[in-house]
């Protein structure tokens, strides 16, 4: 893609997933990278992959719910590449699980992972952002539109995300910095992912997902282009987002006659 040739991102959530394959379509568009994760093994792993197909991402580990690990971040992207044109806020903790049984541990885990980890590093990296009149952009869920059952930390979370990031547009409108929300649908879930339960493990995920982790990674290209501030994906997220606002008694409605249809992997109390 013309235009981010030779122009920094760091790509959060990066040892896995979609933040992984976002990482690659930066790089394929030619975009100097940096990848960041907690997990070392993976995020030298991914790297290593990276190197193979001839491209020169920078990893750095970081827990990013932790601010000093963010302003670390960013220093040493900035003492490598010498500015930040781009943030992609993609690391997150998909969770499910009922309110009623979920421990306080986990709901403090579940809105740090998925709300704080995107303050945190945006909040270290604004003061580059503002140098190169850049982009910092959120990915959301279609769980921000409306509070999803089995999921109500993460919804909150991502709906937080989504408030936090309306908030910066203004606040950064004299700035010029591009400020951007996407909210993936389902996502088709590669063999290794799993997700959080209200018992603290990490389960595997059997369902099939309506998108894949590309057309999320070729979304957040498009949305850095058009400088465009929100795209809801897939038609299903399109519809609820419509019935949402037109209808929302309708959507109450059909998630309490869905919830329990075993859709959601309701984790019932042991
Ligand atoms: N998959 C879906 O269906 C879907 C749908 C809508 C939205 N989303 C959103 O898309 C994003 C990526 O989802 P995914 O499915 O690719 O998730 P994933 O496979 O679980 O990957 C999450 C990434 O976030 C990183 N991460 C988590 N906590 C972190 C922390 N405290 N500090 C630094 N990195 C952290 C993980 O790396 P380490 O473990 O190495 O730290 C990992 O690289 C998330 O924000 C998710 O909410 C996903």
């Amino acid at each position: 893609m013309k235009g981010l040739k030779g122009k920094t991102f760091i790509i959060t959530g990066a040892t896995k997933g979609i933040g992984k394959v976002i990482a690659l379509e930066f790089l394929r568009v030619g975009a100097s990278v940096v990848i960041s994760g907690r997990d070392l093994e993976k995020l030298e792993s991914v790297r290593r992959e990276f190197e193979l197909m001839e491209f020169s991402p920078l990893s750095i580990p970081a827990d990013l719910s932790k601010p000093e690990e963010c302003k670390r971040l960013v220093q040493l992207t900035v003492a490598h590449f010498g500015k930040i044109d781009g943030l992609v806020n993609n690391a997150g903790i998909p969770a499910r699980g009922r309110f009623e049984v979920i421990d306080s541990s986990i709901v403090s885990m579940v809105l740090s992972g998925n709300l704080l980890t995107a303050v945190n590093c945006t909040r270290e990296a604004f003061p580059e952002l503002i140098k190169t009149r850049g982009n910092v952009i959120f990915i959301s869920s279609i769980a921000a539109i409306h509070g999803f059952p089995n999921a109500a930390p993460y919804s909150a979370a991502k709906m937080g995300l989504e408030k936090f990031a309306e908030s910066l547009r203004i606040e950064m409108h004299e700035h010029n910095i591009h400020v951007g929300v996407i909210r993936p649908g389902l996502v088709n879930p590669p063999s290794d992912k799993r997700v959080l339960q209200a018992d603290g493990s990490f389960q595997p995920v059997t369902r099939k997902g309506h998108q894949s982790q590309e057309s999320v990674a070729k979304a957040v290209l498009r949305m850095i282009k058009r400088r465009r501030s929100r795209i809801t994906m897939t038609p299903a997220g399109k519809l609820f987002s419509i019935l949402n606002w037109l209808a929302p008694w309708f959507v109450r409605f059909v998630l309490i006659k869905t919830q329990y249809s075993g859709k959601y992997e309701i984790q019932k109390k042991l």
